[in-house]
């Protein structure tokens, strides 16, 4: 048993991260063989990710995915513990697999994710939830095979507050094979009051430049046309190691790989350099396209959540990137932040007025157990109505400029990169260098091409298209 902490998760040290290469474990070999997995992922891309390795792994063992979570003989369910409704989803799935259990004794049920990586939780399943066989966290997921060959009825954690080594080369299936992400940068080190993830994911730690230009060459060569470099934070990317490049340099040599699309999220608006924004412009195949989160137009409201700039400080940055042509940015915004006034909600409505975003996730700030602004909440008097009314008039003004955004596509021709089947019987759907999902008329010979779309038809959250030659 090895049980998280929280004192030992918000330490951070000076120490290097050594870096290892996954090797498994030939005892291991053969202890998925027959067996099926069902893997249920919630959270971000970094989640995402991380179950394409735990679908590697558990393949590197024999096992073969089942889509059917009712017949798998293991499941595991990859959680996210960034809002209170993340944690009620796992919980109650946790709930629906229990009556499976009952059922077939020999199911195998496993949790891992950031929720695992946190002693509420942890506590909760040990009490509450006997069913689960066990519980292994971010910084662990090379020890699944181990694991599961050690699983027995009484459940088990093993979850590290404190990130261990680097760990490279784990087995990956991807989802798809036209696009790919790829990570650069793991945890934060930012400690935005309001946030877990510095907690659940450790310490900033980035890869080295030549892992992750030899991963991006390999994906080029299998055909991929698009990689996402990923990591919470990621222009902070470099500043751990002492090799002397960044992020722009990093892009730099991603785009030289020629692969056709290079992306990045998510950015920290305190990281982002003249410099990066000179390399996004001056390289076609780095798309036009910048995820940054704003949080709060009140530079009040900024400093509590330990933004570290000014709204004045963001509207600069933003009018840089708004030079690059055709830039698309969006954006996250967290309403109802502890002691969020009227007058403070304002300005947060003032800030999307200037910034006239192409799209934004919106939340209702969430209490995570252990962060500074979760004590800040235990006297805050907006009732969860006002909160509800502010996210309300807020997604309706952010859903008016997505609009506009999308009303200027109209007529245009676009580069899409076709990801699938639409919902709607003989479209398919893909997305433009500038993010935009857009719908159009063709068939699954379609799928990982980059095709030109015409724009004929823009709604706010989709655009329709015809194909052109
Ligand atoms: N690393 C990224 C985003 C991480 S989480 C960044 O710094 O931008 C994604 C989004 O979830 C955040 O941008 C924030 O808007 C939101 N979020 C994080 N913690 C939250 C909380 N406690 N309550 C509500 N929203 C939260
Ligand atoms: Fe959370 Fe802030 Fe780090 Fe983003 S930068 S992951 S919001 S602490
Ligand atoms: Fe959620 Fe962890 Fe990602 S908290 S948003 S899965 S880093």
């Amino acid at each position: 048993m090895q049980l998280p902490d929280l004192n030992l998760a918000r330490r951070r040290t000076r120490e290097e991260v050594k870096k290892i290469d996954y090797k498994l474990d030939s005892k291991y070999k053969n202890i998925g063989k027959g067996k099926t997995y069902f893997v249920k992922t919630y959270g971000c891309q970094m989640n995402e990710h991380d179950s394409e390795n735990i679908e590697g792994l558990l393949e590197s063992v024999g096992f073969t995915k089942n889509n059917e979570m009712e017949d798998a003989d293991i499941i595991i369910l990859n959680t996210c513990s960034i809002r209170e409704n993340a944690h009620n989803k796992a919980f109650g799935m946790l709930g629906r697999i229990k009556h499976l259990k009952e059922k077939r004794k020999d199911l195998i049920v496993a949790l891992c994710g950031c929720m695992a990586q946190e002693e509420v939780v942890v506590n909760e399943i040990l009490k509450k939830h006997k069913h689960v066989n066990f519980v292994f966290g971010t910084h662990n997921l090379y020890d699944l095979p181990r694991l599961i060959s050690e699983s027995t009825k009484k459940t088990n954690v093993c979850v590290y507050s404190m990130e261990g080594e680097l760990v490279e080369n784990l087995p990956v299936k991807r989802v798809n094979n036209f696009k790919a992400y790829v990570n650069i940068i793991y945890g934060c080190d930012k400690f935005c009051t309001y946030c877990i993830v510095p907690y659940t994911r450790g310490k900033q730690r980035s890869r080295k430049m030549k892992d992750i230009l030899h991963e991006v060459n390999e994906l080029k060569e299998l055909g991929y046309q698009e990689v996402t470099l990923l990591g919470q934070n990621v222009n902070a990317y470099g500043k751990d190691l002492d090799e002397g490049y960044d992020l722009s340099d990093l892009l730099v040599e991603v785009a030289n790989t020629k692969i056709p699309r290079v992306r990045f999220i998510t950015s920290h608006p305190w990281d982002f350099t003249d410099k990066m924004v000179e390399v996004i412009k001056n390289y076609p195949n780095i798309m036009p396209y910048v995820h940054l989160p704003l949080q709060s137009g009140s530079d009040r409201i900024l400093k509590l959540m330990g933004r570290r700039y000014t709204s004045e400080e963001y509207k600069t940055l933003f009018n840089k990137l708004k030079q690059i042509p055709n830039i698309a940015i969006t954006t996250d915004i967290i309403v109802g932040f502890p002691g969020e006034t009227e007058e403070d909600f304002n300005e947060t409505l003032n800030m999307v007025n200037y910034c006239k975003y192409d799209s934004a996730f919106t939340f209702i700030y969430s209490p995570r157990v252990g962060t500074p602004a979760a004590k800040l909440y235990e006297s805050d008097n907006t009732s969860l109505e006002v909160k509800e009314e502010r996210l309300y008039k807020l997604n309706d003004l952010i859903n008016s400029y997505s609009l506009a955004n999308n009303q200027k596509y109209l007529g245009k021709i676009e580069k899409v990169l076709v990801e699938g089947l639409s919902s709607k019987e003989g479209e398919v759907f893909g997305y433009t260098e500038t993010n935009k999902l857009v719908n159009f008329k063709g068939d699954s010979s379609l799928i990982g091409k980059i095709v030109n779309v015409k724009i004929l038809d823009a709604k706010s959250f989709s655009l329709d298209g015809e194909l052109v030659e």
